[in-house]
């Protein structure tokens, strides 16, 4: 006898007189009708057992959270909700659950008390849904690059440089804290540590994903990237994952074209894979939203919102165009901003990304040309000498999901732009050295992967499409 998944038993529409399984317990029901989950799909099994023919010491052992094992048959349900059950021939209790101290009982918990319960919260619907989804969406990327002639390559997540130089890194030291060797002007002896300079947690694989770039063609980094920012929003995470394309010989309007493509090959995967975990995520928030006062409400639903990207042009609107959108815009001059747009050259918050898509344009929006002061020094530089290749990707309800750019490629420029945030050249003499050796246009992109399954699963925080958030004050488990 084969040992099926639930997800192979519920698909079959013929008895099978022998079958086996084995699973969690969701519920048990009248001493009669267990309902089973092993993970393969959002939907359980019914399993009916004759009382008569059990002793009651193991029936009562059938609570919720223990794992079983069960052979029976399968036959055509009796009952409503399901076209297939089994009937229950033997009962085996593999792993008790004592249902007093069990965490996750069947009724609704908050999405508060399941983070602190992450290590069991996906034997819930809602966050099997989002787990399962997470995984599919991972494959779609991989597929997607290499269907599209991309190698896989793994950038170091130890770094001697900082890529954003940005300089809200994690430390990497072997050092003593308590007793560090000091240089003789006082300072930690970096020379003495494990690596015999400083180091840290990489913030992105881009830099030497461009050095892939500049000898395999293409290719994307896929891995965890570490920021130490003290960010305590739904959007942010100290610990996340990142995809990263980097493409040589193509430009920003290429770079454009290739992550429009993407997201939509991978949301179209997941809306043909994933059927039954979105339709459940979709219930889920429509019943959320009734909750809400109308002004609140969504106009579209989870299912809706994915076609919407798959199906409509990403706007592509420049920097500028978009600062004068919202100079003068409603909310700007009623002054209801958190921070109002007065001139050119202000950063853009997430308030504004997310008036820009779901107020004006109401699509997924491209904004490019950004300021070079505001955007990273390894963007290239427009001839009008004061914007910068940059592209960032607005999605409803997230805002920034995608940070992109064409590269500089010429290495004078690129030197200037380090001496003017004094990164000095030795750090990153090899990233320089690609500009002195067959230098060429290239471009790339980094997609936050957990803003990529919010957006899928329509989750509100970033805590519950991670198994195990990192956040400023948490790492449990
Ligand atoms: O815009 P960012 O900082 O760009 C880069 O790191 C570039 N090196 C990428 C590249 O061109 N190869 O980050 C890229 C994306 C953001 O758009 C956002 O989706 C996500 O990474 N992101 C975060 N996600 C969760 N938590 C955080 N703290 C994040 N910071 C950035
Ligand atoms: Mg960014």
């Amino acid at each position: 006898m084969q040992l099926k998944t639930i997800s192979d038993l519920l698909t079959q529409n013929t008895v099978i007189p022998e079958v086996e399984i084995k699973g969690w317990v969701r519920t048990f029901r009248a001493n009669r009708f267990i309902a089973l989950n092993d993970g393969s799909t959002i939907n359980n099994i019914q399993c009916v057992v004759d009382f008569e023919k059990f002793d009651e010491a193991t029936l009562k052992r059938v609570t919720t959270g223990a794992a079983i094992h069960i052979k029976g048959e399968l036959v055509e349900s009796q009952g409503k909700g399901q076209s297939v059950e089994i009937q229950v021939a033997s009962l085996e209790i593999l792993g008790d659950s004592d249902p007093e101290t069990y965490p996750i009982q069947p009724k609704k918990h908050s999405f508060e008390f399941l983070r602190e319960n992450a290590h069991l919260r996906t034997r819930t619907n809602t966050f099997s849904a989002v787990m399962r989804l997470r995984s599919s969406l991972s494959f779609a990327i991989h597929k997607y690059f290499n269907e599209h002639g991309f190698y896989y390559m793994h950038s170091p997540i130890i770094t001697g440089s900082d890529a954003e130089g940005a300089g809200e890194m994690f430390k990497v030291s072997s050092l003593d804290p308590k007793n560090p060797p000091l240089t003789e002007e006082g300072k930690v002896d970096y020379t003495k540590d494990f690596f015999g300079k400083e180091t840290n947690l990489t913030v992105s694989g881009q830099l030497e994903a461009e050095t892939y770039a500049m000898s395999l063609g293409k290719v994307y980094t896929f891995g965890p990237t570490f920021r130490a920012e003290n960010s305590n929003t739904s959007r942010h995470l100290a610990e996340f994952w990142m995809i990263e394309p980097e493409v040589a010989f193509m430009d920003l309007a290429g770079n454009m074209d290739l992550a429009e493509d993407f997201m939509k090959s991978v949301i179209k995967y997941i809306l043909e894979h994933n059927r039954e975990d979105l339709e459940f995520l979709d219930q889920r928030l429509q019943e959320e939203d009734k909750k809400k006062p109308q002004a609140e409400r969504s106009d579209m639903s989870l299912i809706e919102k994915l076609n919407f990207v798959t199906d409509n042009h990403f706007k592509r609107v420049s920097y500028t165009e978009a600062i004068d959108i919202l100079r003068n815009c409603k909310p700007n001059k009623k002054k209801k901003f958190k921070y109002l747009i007065n001139e050119w050259g202000t950063d853009l918050q997430s308030e504004h990304e997310r008036y820009l898509v779901e107020k004006h344009f109401k699509c997924p929006v491209i904004l490019f040309d950004y300021p070079a002061n505001i955007k990273a020094f390894y963007m290239r530089l427009n001839d009008d000498g004061k914007t910068v290749r940059a592209m960032d990707i607005l999605f409803p309800g997230i805002g920034e999901i995608v940070g992109g750019a064409q590269r500089e490629e010429r290495l004078d420029i690129l030197k200037e732009k380090m001496a003017a945030i004094d990164i000095p050249e030795e750090e990153l003499w090899w990233y320089l050295d690609l500009r002195k050796f067959g230098t060429a246009v290239h471009s790339g992109f980094g997609l936050g992967f957990e803003r990529l399954v919010m957006f899928a699963t329509g989750m509100s925080n970033i805590r519950d499409v991670i198994p195990f958030p990192r956040t400023p004050q948490n790492a449990e488990f």
